[in-house]
């Protein structure tokens, strides 16, 4: 058996001494695609935001464990994380306008994001990052470049946020609700510039989302939880073609209901 990417174990996460994510077991093969749904307040934003060691002020894990490649990193601290974050694992952040800083201009935050991880020339960045904005049908790359992050709608920080993540191509690549601010049209291109990816650097993407035809769409395996648990976890075919769960099953229906309205 090849060794997984990411590996949760048992994993226990706490906000406030509470129990908000329960023991849970995940693997990531590398290249692969996971799909997380589950209802609001399930425990998808801790699950990723525990493994990139993000979680907010009051969260810690408090059972288990997590390997990146096999290294422990459950309790490892920010320089040892500072390392793997970037061109090891990406994230994009489910509020992308919070994680961003106010008083930098997205191009500022990318030269720095970059210049962290690899000696490259401004303009070279610049380039890619505009390379990235047309592949995902967006031609005003240049425009969110030249903004602070308070200038841009929900849906612009969203594709700011997509880019720097995607610009370090990263082994492994966290997002949690990328598309969410975005159009169906917009939706459907950024999925498929990760589609592409994945298929180009052979990149892993954990993608949590709330619309399960999107995990349809894309996962090879798909994870559902409810209230902090994983209630179904298997190959997309196993749980899109014949879900064992109630709970699933109702998620998918929203998404049917969802999909109709919108014709
Ligand atoms: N900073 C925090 N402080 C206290 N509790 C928190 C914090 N962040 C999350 N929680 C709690 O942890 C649980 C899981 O939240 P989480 O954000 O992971 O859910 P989610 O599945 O991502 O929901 P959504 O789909 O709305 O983004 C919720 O009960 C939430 O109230
Ligand atoms: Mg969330």
């Amino acid at each position: 058996m090849t060794q997984p990417l990411l590996e949760i174990a048992n994993m226990e996460v706490c906000y406030f001494g509470k129990p908000v994510v329960r023991d849970l077991s995940l693997r990531i093969e590398p290249g692969e695609i996971l799909g997380i749904v589950g209802e609001s307040g399930s425990g998808k934003s801790t699950v990723i935001r525990a493994a990139m060691g993000l979680l907010k002020n009051g969260g810690a894990v408090t059972k288990g464990e997590i390997f990146y490649k096999g290294q422990r990193i459950t309790h490892a601290g920010d320089r040892e994380l500072g390392k793997l974050r970037g061109p090891e694992m990406g994230m994009v952040f489910q509020n992308p306008g919070a994680s961003l800083c106010p008083v930098r201009t997205i191009e500022k935050q990318l030269y720095e994001t970059v210049l962290e991880h690899e000696k490259t020339s401004r303009r070279e960045i610049r380039e890619r990052a505009l390379e990235i904005f047309q592949n995902m049908g967006f031609s005003r790359g240049e425009e969110i470049l030249k903004s602070y992050p308070f200038q841009l709608s929900g849906g612009m920080n969203q594709r700011a946020g997509i880019m720097m993540a995607m610009i370090l191509k990263p082994t492994l690549l966290l997002a949690d609700e990328p598309t969410s601010a975005l159009d169906v049209t917009v939706q459907a291109q950024v999925v498929k510039e990760m589609m592409k990816m994945r298929e180009t650097y052979g990149t892993a993407i954990v993608m949590v989302t709330h619309n399960i035809g999107l995990v349809e769409h894309m996962a090879d395996k798909v994870a559902v939880m409810r209230q902090g648990s994983l209630v179904e976890y298997g190959t997309r075919e196993e749980i899109t073609g014949s879900p064992r769960q109630e709970y699933t099953k109702k998620l998918q229906k929203a998404v049917l209901r969802l999909n109709r309205g919108q014709r």
